[in-house]
């Protein structure tokens, strides 16, 4: 019988989420920025799954600063393998991450991402458009998770990305 299990991920787990964040997104680059969010302890919430012994998904949720405060969380890079995509398990992912950053008080959750995915678990680009930030249109979305949200500020990210 198949199951599928969401855990947090290990440090152990690191090599096979940068090979399975490759194979989805077909380049180098998610899988770096992955390994620098731990490098850096930017990373807040870290979630695989797998099937089996097989890592076949995973999320990142990290540290987003408005106007120099810690009140926000990015979602990405995130990524299913891509034998088994549209089967449910970016979905769990994202249910499961949002469930525990609500629980810890985290209000506010911006993702820069496919603008026919993320509105089905409530980003909208019409939240992430007051913000300044590196990124705009109506791929760069945002969901409030808990009341009393920011609703407008300047967005610093980890460095892993750039910034
Ligand atoms: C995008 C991705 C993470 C989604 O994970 P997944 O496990 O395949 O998605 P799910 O099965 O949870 O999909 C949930 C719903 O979204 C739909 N969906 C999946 N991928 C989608 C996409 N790229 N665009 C629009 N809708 C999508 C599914 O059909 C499903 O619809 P339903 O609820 O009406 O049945 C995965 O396809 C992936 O790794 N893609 C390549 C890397 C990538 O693009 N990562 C995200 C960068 S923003």
């Amino acid at each position: 019988m198949t199951e599928t299990w969401m855990r947090l991920s290990r440090p152990e787990d690191m090599d096979a989420i940068a090979a399975l964040n490759d194979a989805a997104f077909g380049g180098k680059e998610e899988g770096a920025i992955t390994r620098r969010l731990h490098a850096d302890h930017d990373s807040l919430l870290s979630l695989v799954a797998h099937r089996n012994e097989v890592l076949v998904g995973h999320v990142e949720f990290f540290r987003i600063l408005i106007d120099g405060q810690p009140s926000a969380v990015g979602l990405g890079p995130m990524s299913a393998a891509p034998g088994v995509q549209k089967q449910g398990i970016g979905a769990g992912l994202i249910r499961m991450g949002l469930i525990a950053l609500a629980g810890r008080g985290e209000s506010l959750v911006f993702v820069l991402g496919h603008p026919d995915y993320y509105p089905k678990f409530g980003f909208t680009a019409e939240t992430a458009a007051p913000f300044s930030a590196p990124w705009s249109g109506p791929a760069f979305m945002a969901k409030e998770i808990n009341p009393g949200a920011p609703t407008v500020g300047t967005l610093t990210y980890p460095a892993a990305f750039g910034g």
